[in-house]
């Protein structure tokens, strides 16, 4: 029996990179994966469905409570549950770096539209059915930069740790349900968009210079935690923060 049989898992802001990985991962593992993006999943979507997994893909804005809750539905009516959420959805890969004083209102807005109001938004949705389960895992995306301190993205920044303190909040208010909500924090990882950035250059070697292990980052480095946070591993831990970044930060 595989890890996650029986578990079905949605996985927003996955129709490529990091969260694409998670999907195809959670699906290898036995899960069948609701895969929802801004962009069209479908590519995604094909590739699980082609390996022997189950998948269903669907356009959805996190930010946009009416599309989370299809989303949900959608994915409760195909798969009957929904134990697994994986909040990875964001704006980062489009982030343009610069001094926090060239950071105009509205783009601030829209990174917390989606980065922190995206997750609170889906999970709010995906409650009902977690909570007549009497289990769920929330896996909330933060980021390493939350406890460096990483200069010229201070709207992320900002976004990413709201996401740790949300993570602990939501803990208190769910455990009562049986529901788990931990965080996984990335450090600089090569996703398709970080490896398309030419700005990163410099960033790239600082971050490697910065571990204790002295490499870059990959999706595939993200698995092993990913997997524990979903599985019943974890069982007993909520609340947390993994943060996976080769030893950079310390917490
Ligand atoms: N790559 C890194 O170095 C790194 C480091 C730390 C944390 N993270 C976090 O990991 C996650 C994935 O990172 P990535 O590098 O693959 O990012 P990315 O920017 O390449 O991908 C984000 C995905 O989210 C989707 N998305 C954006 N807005 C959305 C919305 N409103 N509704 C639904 N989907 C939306 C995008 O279309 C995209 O497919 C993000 O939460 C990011 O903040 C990444």
């Amino acid at each position: 029996m595989a890890r996650l049989d029986g578990i079905s898992a949605i996985v927003t802001g996955a129709a490529q990179g990091i969260g694409a990985a998670y999907a195809r991962a959670l699906a290898v593992e036995g899960a069948r994966v609701s895969i929802c993006d801004l962009d069209p999943p479908e590519e995604v979507v094909e590739a699980i469905r082609a390996a022997g997994g189950q998948a269903i893909g669907r356009i959805c804005d996190v930010s946009d409570p009416e599309t989370v809750t299809a989303l949900v539905r959608a994915t409760e009516d195909a798969f009957g549950g929904v134990q697994v959420l994986v909040n990875n959805a964001a704006l980062f890969g489009k982030i343009v770096l610069k001094p926090f004083t060239e950071i105009a209102s509205e783009e601030w807005d829209r990174v917390m539209a989606v980065n922190t109001r995206g997750p609170f938004e889906c999970v709010k949705a995906v409650l009902p059915v977690m909570r007549r389960q009497r289990y769920g895992k929330i896996i909330n995306i933060a980021s390493g930069t939350v406890f460096k301190g990483t200069p010229m993205m201070l709207h992320y920044v900002a976004s990413k740790g709201a996401v740790v303190a949300m993570t602990r909040a939501l803990a208190r208010e769910l455990g009562e349900y049986g529901i788990c909500c931990n965080a996984l924090a990335p450090g600089l990882t090569l996703s398709d968009t970080v490896k398309g950035r030419n700005d990163y250059g410099a960033l790239r070697a600082l971050n490697v210079e910065s571990r204790s292990l002295k490499r870059e980052e990959t999706p595939d480095d993200l698995i092993g935690a990913l997997l524990f946070l979903a599985s019943h591993d974890s069982d007993f831990m909520t609340g947390q923060t993994l943060l996976v970044d080769g030893g950079s930060a310390m917490h």
